[in-house]
């Protein structure tokens, strides 16, 4: 995953500092439970942070899925076909994509990325391992509804999502962001999306509490940003990294628990929290074979296939954009 921050697309005020970011933080610290979206994890440090966890020996999403894409690249070319034009959201990751593309003989590449920099970096590194296909990355928030380029409006797309990074958005955002991911891709689509599955609790609080302490560096890198961006004086060392679980929504929440009673400024405005008391910082959902059906469904996409590793951890699903049925 790359840093969520692009050139291009984030508004900065006068003295450089970017405004939804400020908002986001302060509008955050004000409710009862104290919450900032995870998507400001990712500054330079957290996305090199998260590169780091993806290597640690807890955190087994990672591994997981590049297995799948290892061992399932002839059923990938027999059910996706030749001359689509692959289409990845949060373009990003060296080792996943190339597996993909090396399997299904795509007629183009187009990763999508709001950092720029990334995308461009991304793109070249593609671009030189696959000589003959045309790579066409576009700069834009994937939330939203991207026009493609006029160059791969002939071809049918595959949308890739790997990651399980959809397990990061609350259900209705997760499904927004489906839908837009399907008029994207426009009629005929498919999507190659990665979805983590609910597992043992201990298996999953390590994944999310490594004991290298690295996970705990990626959320206190939170805090760290604010105070370099947001003319902060947050007490970092008064914070300590949690990961719980949440069974009513299936998830795995991190959250920066407050040792001591405390008090710190923001941008000029103070804020006080007792001892114990938390920030939310992210959630990551999991997914069993029907929740995860039910979320496709309820965005327009219709399961069609699922794999699963070897341990049976991570899943692997690709849909197909059809036409709303009213009945069976
Ligand atoms: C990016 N995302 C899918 C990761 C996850 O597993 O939810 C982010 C992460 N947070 C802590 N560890 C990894």
């Amino acid at each position: 995953m790359s840093s969520q921050e692009g050139i291009a697309l984030v508004n900065r005020d006068d003295d450089g500092v970017d405004t939804a970011f400020r908002s986001d933080v302060l509008a955050g610290l004000l409710q009862p439970q104290k919450a900032i979206s995870a998507r400001w994890l990712y500054d330079d440090a957290g996305s090199q942070l998260f590169e780091d966890i993806t290597q640690i020996p807890e955190y087994y999403p990672t591994r997981a899925e590049t297995e799948i894409l290892q061992s399932r690249g002839a059923e990938f070319a027999e059910l996706i076909g030749p001359g689509r034009a692959v289409v990845e959201f949060g373009s990003g990751s060296s080792v996943k994509t190339p597996l993909l593309l090396s399997a299904i003989d795509p007629s183009a590449y187009v990763p999508l990325d709001i950092s720029g920099d990334f995308l461009r970096a991304a793109a070249a590194d593609l671009a030189a391992k696959f000589p003959g296909l045309p790579v066409h990355p576009v700069e834009a928030d994937f939330m939203r509804q991207v026009a493609l380029p006029d160059a791969v409006s002939g071809p049918p797309k595959l949308g890739f999502f790997p990651g399980s990074t959809i397990g990061n958005m609350v259900p209705r955002t997760a499904v927004d962001l489906l839908r837009n991911m399907r008029e994207t891709l426009g009629e005929g689509a498919r999507l190659l999306i990665g979805m983590d599955l609910i597992k043992d609790r201990g298996v999953l609080i390590d994944a999310y509490d490594d004991a290298a302490g690295v996970t705990a560096e990626f959320n206190l890198n939170l805090l760290r940003r604010i105070n370099r961006e947001l003319d902060s004086n947050i007490p970092t060392q008064a914070f300590a990294h949690e990961a719980r679980w949440n069974d009513d929504f299936a998830r795995i929440e991190m959250h920066l628990v407050a040792q001591s009673d405390l008090s710190f400024t923001v941008s000029g405005n103070r804020f006080a929290m007792t001892r114990g008391e938390t920030i939310h910082t992210e959630n990551s959902h999991k997914f069993n074979r029907r929740t995860a059906n039910m979320l496709l469904l309820a965005s327009g996409w219709d399961p069609q296939q699922r794999w699963l590793d070897s341990e049976e951890r991570f899943s692997l699903i690709l849909a197909e954009a059809k036409p709303p049925k009213s009945a069976p």
